[in-house]
């Protein structure tokens, strides 16, 4: 059995593989792999562990043999799903397991912005922390007892409600799909229109994954119905904010500030505007990067490719409807 991976993945869940007698090839090359080259690798592989490269209709069509894929992530928006299982194949992610790192880096990003953390470290670097005390200049806000806005409270924005709940007594507001009642009885968290979400989020903290229906949603029209004293954190994708509106949000002061670890596109480029603001703080897609997290991550990815090799239903399927038919 062959399994080819697009990228060098923490090895615990390498070894699982060889320990299964499986072939391991991993794309240990600083430039992302090539779609050709990721069919070449892919045509007579077995099993596939992608990370982050886009899994097109084109890709899986071409590598329609392959017994299973598994995501090294647990958004799944850049693979094709619907060919995917039209093609019979399988297709697993990691979830729960970078749910804690991921709500952190939303935790990280919403205390750095309200407090200007990164643009402060910046004006000692750059030589601008002068003598003199300044006692009105480069002022955050304080979180205790604000309104935390959860868009999509799925399991990470589950943790960044626990996290603000227990840190700062934060009011928990959410909007999603279905209401989640774990959230309501253990955080108190209520339910709320959209509309409502974006009036009354003091930090506006988005969790969601990203679909058809909800891209580009932080827009102009939206951003002028949120607080002009408020924060908004992605850690999810970046394509659900326009970055241009979200650039005269902040210049024109409709909303006082961002933090991001997501962004579109990626990476970033150094001469953004947004990394010169002073209420703006940017990470470059740090969200599950920790070394319980990437171990676990790599673990799972290597127990679903092990059951989808031998046959059996992964223990993280994405499109669980693959199995329908048979
Ligand atoms: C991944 C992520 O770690 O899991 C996701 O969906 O966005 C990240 O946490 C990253 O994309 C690398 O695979």
């Amino acid at each position: 059995m062959k399994i080819f991976i697009s990228g060098v993945i923490p090895q615990i869940g390498v070894k699982m593989l060889q320990e299964e007698g499986y072939i391991v090839e991993e794309w240990n090359h600083s430039q992302p792999i090539t779609l050709n080259k990721l069919i070449d690798k892919c045509k007579d592989a077995d099993g596939y562990i992608n990370v982050m490269s886009p899994v097109s209709g084109k890709f899986l069509e071409a590598c329609s043999q392959l017994k299973v894929i598994s995501t090294f992530s647990v958004g799944f928006n850049h693979i094709d799903i619907p060919t995917s299982t039209r093609l019979g194949i399988p297709v697993g992610n990691t979830p729960e397991v970078l749910s804690n790192a991921t709500a952190d880096t939303a935790f990280l990003l919403m205390l750095n912005v309200s407090r200007k953390a990164f643009f402060n470290y910046r004006r000692i670097i750059e030589g601008n922390w002068k003598p003199g005390f300044l006692s009105v200049d480069y002022l955050g806000q304080e979180l205790n007892g604000k309104t935390l806005g959860i868009f999509g409270m799925g399991r990470i924005g589950f943790k960044m409600a626990e996290k603000c709940k227990g840190a700062y007594g934060m009011k928990v507001i959410y909007h999603n799909r279905h209401k989640q009642e774990q959230a309501e009885k253990e955080l108190g968290a209520t339910y709320v229109s959209f509309e409502e979400l974006l009036n009354q989020a003091d930090v506006l903290s988005i969790h969601a994954p990203l679909s058809e229906e909800n891209e580009g949603i932080f827009n102009d029209s939206t951003f002028k119905k949120m607080k002009n004293t408020s924060i908004l954190i992605n850690t999810a994708r970046g394509a659900m904010v326009n970055e241009k509106d979200l650039i005269q949000a902040l210049q024109s002061g409709q909303i006082w500030g961002a933090g991001l670890d997501v962004t579109d596109p990626e990476p970033m480029k150094a001469d953004n505007p947004l990394l010169q603001m002073e209420n703006v703080a940017i990470t470059p897609h740090i969200g599950s990067a920790t070394v319980e997290s990437r171990n676990a991550m790599s673990v799972l990815c290597a127990k679903n490719i092990i059951a989808g090799i031998k046959g059996e239903k992964l223990p993280c399927v994405v499109n669980p409807e693959v199995y329908k038919n048979n």
